[in-house]
């Protein structure tokens, strides 16, 4: 399959999707809080997406996945599945993974929460794992390429002495949940795809306060870091526009970032 770019039509359901994966971010939030499990987190969000927004949770049985949303706590990298055996504790940080099917189409978004205080650390880790989808993100335009994106993400990561993941990479995404291109977190300037009007993606990326190596759980799901030291991140589903970008899982609380 080639790198699909959207109809005007697409665009407008894309628009609906990625709204209704943002605002399922914004409905969980008070929810996330010391004491309840992950798996509570994923029944909530499951009832909401199935019965207020008529949509589809598209985790749920994606490849054998067995819930709606992911959860990924401290150590976890991506993919981590609500049980209702994992209960937050103070100090946890937590990445909620939202992905909603409407009228055919998807929107991808995740952000860290924060159960409890935070860490310091914790608290820097997730500040500048927000930070490097923002620079990523303000890359994006008709003309760029994947591979500045990357590098951008990559340098400012490691300015910071974190580490990049490379095995889980942003994707593009429409009436297909991953379709090409592959958004790569780490690279080098002037390589990898041109960037043109109308194409979907999402900027994702994973970024461990240790080092960059992954080891997958006996689940066959869970990505945890080799060193077991934490990991964050941060996700959004863009559009490229003649202009530049249009975050299209962009939450109330990030307006003034984007104005
Ligand atoms: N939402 C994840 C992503 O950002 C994918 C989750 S796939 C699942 O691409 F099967 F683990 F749910
Ligand atoms: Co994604
Ligand atoms: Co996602």
């Amino acid at each position: 399959m080639k790198v699909t770019i959207k109809t005007p039509e697409e665009i407008e359901k894309m628009r609906i999707a990625g709204r209704l994966a943002a605002e399922v971010l914004e409905m969980i939030e008070p929810f996330i809080e010391v004491g309840i499990s992950t798996g509570e987190l994923d029944k909530i969000c499951h009832e909401y997406i199935v019965n207020t927004q008529d949509a589809i949770p598209a985790p749920l049985n994606y490849k054998g996945f067995p819930k709606s949303i992911c959860t990924s706590v401290n150590q976890v990298i991506c993919h981590g599945i609500p049980s209702d055996k994992k209960i937050l504790k103070n100090g946890d940080i937590i990445n909620v993974d939202i992905t909603v099917i409407k009228d055919g189409y998807h929107g991808d978004t995740s952000k860290m929460f924060f159960v409890g205080k935070p860490t310091t650390a914790a608290e820097r880790l997730t500040k500048i794992t927000q930070e490097c989808l923002y620079k990523g993100i303000e890359l994006v335009r008709p003309g760029a390429r994947l591979g500045d994106i990357g590098y951008t993400i990559q340098k400012y990561a490691e300015a910071n002495y974190y580490s990049v993941v490379r095995e889980y990479c942003g994707h593009g995404i429409g009436a297909v949940f991953h379709e090409e291109p592959q958004v790569m977190h780490y690279g080098s300037k002037d390589t990898g795809l041109t960037l043109k009007e109308g194409m979907t993606f999402t900027i994702e990326p994973m970024i461990n306060q240790g080092k960059r190596h992954c080891k997958l759980l006996p689940d066959e799901w869970t990505v945890v870091t080799k060193d077991r030291k934490l990991s964050a991140q941060w996700e959004h589903t863009i559009l490229v526009t003649a202009g530049g970008y249009e975050v299209l899982t962009m939450r109330k609380e990030e307006q003034p970032h984007f104005s």
